[in-house]
């Protein structure tokens, strides 16, 4: 029996929802070189020591052993995205990717343990999206990249230990980042309609992400080919210059983007100088924060203006989660909607995508 889920490989994280759950699974998108470490006390949960040993057809590295997601976020030498990087092509997030399937299939199965066979098997038809900008020139690579037999062993992670899994993945569609959240809002689990303005209305989307924007228009739920565009920059960039700002002000160094992010998400603003006394970089997050704000809120209204049948603008990802209340103080009385839950709005309607297109094809025959 395979499984059908929504996987979004985004360049901060990657998000995974199977049919029939409710929980996505998200796992930072970071690996570093994987070795053999000194467990002084076994972590609590395997999600927090993903090590693992990965063989895909499609990685031009393979049999390597990396550490994965928060494992790897702890390390000085992880590897976070670049601007510079393709998602559709990047080995990183390929090996995120399977070993979110991997984990993902292993604890969703009925049966515990498996302890007889010598590989676990889990077989997927995935839905999963491209931004705007790379999505007609990249979709078909990254669905065949996507497609066909992997294999993944877990190494020190706890109860995991030793697991070998064979992630076969029958069928990938791809849709374009933005509009599978706008197929998401309009729509109920069984894909009938919940939101008739939005199901056959002209909506704008603007999806904030970690390196890229989307500003897909939608239209009685098509893309408009003509209007949607897409934005190289994305929350990373300003997160980037907080960091350094707060370097250079308090000699102060945030090894990653995620523990920024933390700090952010908490609301926890001080930190500890060291041989010094604690300090605010409030002021810092609030003046770079407000500048991405005013440049999404000018991209939308530019947007707006010459395409004045939209009716209104979604605004989510996870970076309209941390800029909602500046954007809000930006736009003035512009019609900005914003939803909860909003970086998993996309990986919902991939998952919505391909359930769409498996009913189609056994109602073909
Ligand atoms: N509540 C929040 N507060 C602050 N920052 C957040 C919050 N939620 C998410 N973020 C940050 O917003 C950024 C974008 O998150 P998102 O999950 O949308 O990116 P992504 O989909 O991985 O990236 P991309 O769309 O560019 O591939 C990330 O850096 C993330 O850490
Ligand atoms: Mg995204």
């Amino acid at each position: 029996m395979y499984k059908i889920a929504g996987i979004d490989l985004g360049n901060d994280s990657i998000k995974l929802v199977l049919d029939g759950a409710q929980d996505a699974l998200v796992i930072p998108n970071i690996v570093s070189t994987g070795y053999d470490r000194h467990i002084l006390q076994e972590e609590d949960s395997p999600l927090k020591a993903l090590d693992v040993v990965v063989y895909s057809p499609a990685l031009s590295q393979n049999n390597k052993r990396w550490f994965v997601g928060t494992l790897a976020t702890e390390l000085e030498d992880s590897l976070e995205l670049e601007e510079t990087d393709n998602k559709a092509l990047s080995d990183q997030s390929l090996i995120v990717a399977l070993t979110a399937l991997a984990y993902q299939g292993l604890v969703s199965q009925s049966y515990a343990g498996g302890g007889l066979s010598p590989m676990d098997e889990v077989e997927y038809v995935l839905g999963t999206g491209l931004p705007v900008r790379t999505f007609a020139r990249f979709h078909e690579a990254f669905e065949k990249r996507l497609t066909g037999e992997h294999e993944v062993t877990f190494m020190s992670t706890p109860q995991l230990r030793g697991r070998r899994v064979k992630v076969r993945v029958t069928r990938t569609v791809c849709s374009i980042e933005g509009a599978a959240a706008v197929f998401n809002l309009a729509t109920h689990d069984n894909l009938q309609v919940r939101d008739d303005e939005i199901y056959s209305g002209c909506i704008g989307v603007c999806e904030i992400g970690a390196l890229t924007t989307d500003l897909p228009v939608i239209r009685r739920m098509g893309i408009d080919n003509h209007f949607s565009y897409g934005e190289q920059l994305g929350i990373a960039t300003y997160l980037d210059s907080i960091i350094r700002d707060v370097e250079d002000v308090y000699g102060y160094s945030f090894p990653t983007r995620a523990k920024l992010v933390q700090r952010v998400k908490n609301r926890d603003f001080v930190i500890q100088r060291i041989g010094e006394g604690q300090a605010s970089i409030q002021g810092i997050v609030d003046q770079y924060f407000s500048r991405a704000a005013q440049r999404i809120v000018e991209l939308i209204r530019k947007r707006w203006k010459k395409c004045p049948d939209i009716q209104c603008y979604y605004v989510i990802g996870g970076g309209a989660a941390a800029l909602k209340s500046y954007i809000l103080e930006a736009a003035g009385t512009m019609r900005l909607r914003f939803v909860s839950e909003s970086e998993l709005q996309n990986v919902r309607g991939y998952l919505k995508v391909a359930k769409s297109r498996v009913t189609q094809a056994s109602h073909a025959g």
